[in-house]
């Protein structure tokens, strides 16, 4: 679990802005659900037999006995809240989520044990529309952020449970065939969730896994028509993707379009954004049947991407004020109060703890901030106060508090 130090806020404001304010270009709403569920939610959304669920999550008995989890993931708790409330009873919901999220992996850059997740998710509509809906929600948020060239969109159907049965045994069968070809982690694959495979990252693997059987063939019409349309959207909406027939997720609850927002720039933990259908999720949690579309991007992966591709102006001080003198030390604060009252915009930092001329104007230069505003003996004296432009080549100006409060600063 790592610390976000303040040098490095600048990008989580621009990144938690850009989303706050797309939610509100497409129309989603803001849920908040907690962090700790019923251990049963997850096992039972995520599948038992997932990295996830096997050995990734913190887990722990409660104080009644009960065992509950840290939410490895946003959806599961998600879909239990619409539940509970009735928010997908026959109804159109486009939801969203932002926060930490919790998984015991091991370490590296871009995989942490704590992480945040921006996540969307639509239930009520099983169109492929809103698929693309959500995928261009993201596509612009690349775009806002400077890195639409950085990322690239794979997309996959894995159609549906009989489907999915279907192409299991081919996959079985073809496997079994070159069993000794198979690293242990696929043999041990084959025998739990053969579809698993495809996702190896073994490079001895890769020619195994490009001949193996496909999902799309093993597709009915309606899957196939989904999936179609939805790449029609896309290539109407100029969107430069891929059809990856190795893409198949880590969580079982996926039905038709699966996708991820990948980059090669994060080495191995290049996936940025992931997510697709689960149509049958909301039934198997006990409501009424509600096709469902959703994913969840990784904010700390996206972050390291910002810091080489998006400039982002740091948030920086309007001024900082000194105050030089007892008399001034003591009318300072009320000072700053009346700035701040008059402008609240005018990013303001008040000097405390004393110090001479030379010391405060020195932690004035480093604070960042444009103005050194000086409230010393005289200005205290006539009701002044002395404004030094500190990255300007402009002279000094001592104004009466009522003109300085009058200007327009910013
Ligand atoms: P996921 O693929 O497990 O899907 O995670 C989504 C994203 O979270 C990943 O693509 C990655 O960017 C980020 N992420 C995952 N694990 C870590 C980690 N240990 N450290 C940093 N970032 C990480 C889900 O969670 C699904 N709930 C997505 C979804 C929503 N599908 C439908 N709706």
């Amino acid at each position: 679990m790592h610390d976000s130090l303040p040098d490095e806020m600048k990008y989580w404001h621009a990144i938690e802005k850009a989303l706050r304010q797309l939610t509100k270009q497409y129309g989603y709403e803001e849920i908040r659900f907690p962090i700790v569920e019923e251990t049963l939610l997850f096992k039972r959304t995520i599948g038992e037999v997932t990295d996830i669920v096997e050995k990734e999550m913190y887990e722990f008995i409660d104080r009644n006995g009960i065992s509950l989890t840290l939410r490895p993931e946003g959806t599961a708790g998600c879909v239990r809240a619409c539940i509970e409330h009735g928010l997908t009873y026959n109804q159109v919901q486009r939801l969203w989520y932002m926060g930490p999220m919790f998984r015991h992996e091991r370490p590296q850059k871009g995989r942490y044990r704590q992480f945040y997740q921006f996540g969307l998710e639509a239930f009520g509509l099983e169109g492929p529309d809103i698929d693309a809906e959500i995928i261009l929600f993201t596509l612009r948020l690349w775009r806002e952020l400077g890195l639409s060239n950085i990322v690239k969109l794979n997309v996959n159907s894995i159609g549906t449970l009989p489907e999915r049965e279907q192409y299991r045994q081919a996959l079985v069968e073809y496997f079994s065939n070159h069993m000794t070809a198979l690293d242990e982690d696929s043999q041990q694959r084959l025998q739990t969730n053969p579809l698993r495979i495809l996702d190896s990252k073994n490079p001895a693997m890769a020619p195994l896994i490009t001949n193996a059987p496909k999902m799309l063939t093993y597709l009915n019409q309606d899957s196939k028509k989904h999936f179609d349309d939805l790449c029609h959207i896309l290539e109407k909406a100029n969107i430069d993707f891929i059809v990856n027939p190795t893409l198949v997720r880590g969580l079982d609850y996926y039905t038709k379009t699966v996708f991820e927002w990948i980059t090669d720039e994060l080495g191995s933990q290049g996936t940025v954004c992931a997510g697709g259908r689960y149509d049958g999720l909301v039934e198997l949690l006990g409501g009424k049947p509600s096709p469902a579309v959703g994913f969840a991007m990784g904010l700390e992966r996206i972050i390291e991407l910002m810091k080489i591709h998006s400039t982002v102006e740091p948030d920086l001080l309007d001024a900082y004020l000194l105050l030089v003198g007892e008399q001034a030390e003591q009318e300072g604060l009320h000072v700053a109060e009346k700035i701040r009252e008059k402008n609240p915009c005018f990013r303001l930092m008040v000097h405390c703890g004393g110090g001479n001329f030379k010391r405060q104007f020195k932690c004035a230069d480093k604070s960042g901030a444009r103005l050194a505003l000086i409230l010393g003996e005289d200005e205290v004296n006539n009701n002044t106060i002395s404004v030094k432009f500190l990255r300007e080549d402009r002279p000094q100006v001592t104004l009466s508090r009522e003109e300085f409060l009058n200007r327009e600063w910013i």
